[in-house]
């Protein structure tokens, strides 16, 4: 079976810890997207392993994981990874597999992605990692690929100085690199996971454009950007947290950003350590934007949502969720496409009571409080998508799931 899972916001929502606990029962996990612009934390017992590039599945012992076509592979950020997880004692010698059609991003595309985007108008704020500027080069028909390295007209065609920057790498990537396609084929009815990065409001086609990733961080992705056809895709799940951040500029309809907002963004920033794993930057906090979560619901075609850091809110009396924005006087119930309205639209926050007992502590649904049940219930009426599973600390034996995820639906 072939499972996906995204994330439903803009990045950051636990998809690596969710990629990790669903491992378990994986026998590959694939990364279709994005690059070294994604932060992937995950704690397992008393280590924390940060990862970029490399699938989550890679923690769990004897899977493979697989660096698909969709991505854009920094070698050297990989290869640097890959040594950390060795001195932490991951053994990946043999699991780790390359699309010998994913982009690489050579040395000069950081530069060029900060300088763009200092001299834009409007910033993005990237993650400086060069990932526009790959995906543009792709595009633009531009781009080395994996595959390429072994092609004496494209390498002849490189800079002297890429070509010496990338000697070192060719041959490890040379054992790694497969024809995915045919791969792919050849382990099909095997359980495969398929991990996104960014989320939904960070791709390029459905996301906040131009305040966007450059690469296709919705569920569709993972059939391109793992060469696979949509119909191999089984089941979509997408994560969301309990409340709403963003790293980076653009819209954010329900930003904490005036008044008392402002301490409770800061309480759950600090609560849910919401500092970028890439950038360090601190995030963004804003109200749970149930607007976009239906969204996002309708552009990954979701079968289930996984709520992560619902237990930031144990204790707190009250809290809000987004139902609608108003617009010019107007209220809607649609994400709209244009920025400059998006940029307008206020918040229509419907206030929650708080609840007695702790999320943090549940292990099933039925020892989720009360209180926390009937907000979940409310979420679920809304956006039509039921929630599968919960996470609610970062540890792996903090995450139970209500429906099997390796059951199709
Ligand atoms: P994970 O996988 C949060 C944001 C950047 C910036 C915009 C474009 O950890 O959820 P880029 O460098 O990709 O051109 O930057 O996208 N961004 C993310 N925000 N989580 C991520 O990944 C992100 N990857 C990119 O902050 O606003
Ligand atoms: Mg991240």
């Amino acid at each position: 079976m072939n499972l996906v899972v995204v994330g439903a916001q803009w990045g950051d929502e636990g998809k690596g810890k969710m990629v990790d606990y669903f491992s378990e029962n994986a026998e590959f996990v694939v990364r279709f997207s994005g690059g070294a612009n994604a932060g992937h934390t995950i704690k397992v017992d008393d280590k924390t392993f940060a990862l970029h590039l490399i699938p989550a599945g890679i923690i769990s012992p004897g899977k493979t994981v697989i660096l698909g076509n969709g991505m854009v592979i920094d070698p050297a950020s990989m290869f640097e990874e890959l040594a950390g997880l060795s001195a932490q004692g991951i053994e990946w010698e043999g699991r780790v597999v390359v699309s010998d059609r994913a982009h690489l991003v050579l040395p000069g595309y950081k530069s060029e992605d900060r300088s763009i985007d200092e001299h834009r108008a409007r910033p993005i704020g990237t993650t400086g990692r060069g990932i526009g500027v790959a995906y543009g080069k792709k595009a633009f028909r531009d781009g080395i690929r994996v595959a390429d390295l072994w092609d004496p007209v494209i390498w002849n065609a490189l800079s002297p100085s890429d070509r010496e920057w990338l000697e070192p790498y060719k041959d490890r990537l040379g054992i790694m690199k497969v024809n995915l396609a045919a791969y792919m084929m050849a382990n099909q009815g095997k359980h495969m996971l398929f991990e996104g990065a960014q989320g939904a409001l960070l791709d390029v086609d459905h996301g906040t454009y131009p305040y966007v990733s450059s690469g296709i961080s919705t569920a569709s992705g993972a059939a391109v950007g793992a060469a696979l056809g949509p119909r191999k895709i089984h089941k979509c799940l997408g994560v969301f947290k309990a409340y709403q951040t963003r790293v980076g500029n653009g819209p954010f309809p329900t930003e904490m950003s005036r008044g008392d907002d402002v301490n409770l963004a800061d309480t759950l920033r600090e609560l849910g350590h919401e500092y970028g794993v890439t950038t360090g930057r601190p995030r963004r906090i804003g109200y749970l934007d149930l607007v976009a979560l239906k969204y996002a619901g309708w552009v990954n075609s979701l079968d289930g949502f996984i709520l992560s850091h619902m237990n930031l809110y144990d204790g707190f009396e009250s809290l809000g969720v987004c139902t609608e924005y108003e617009i010019d006087g107007e209220r809607i119930d649609h994400f709209p496409s244009n920025i400059a309205e998006l940029e307008r639209v206020k918040p229509v926050i419907q206030t929650f009571a708080g609840w007695e007992g702790k999320v943090a502590d549940a292990r099933s649904w039925d020892e989720i409080p009360v209180g926390a049940q009937k907000f979940v219930e409310f979420i679920e009426k809304f956006t039509g998508v039921p929630v599968h599973g919960y996470s609610v600390g970062p540890l792996r034996d903090e995450t139970f799931m209500k429906e099997d995820p390796w059951t199709q639906s």
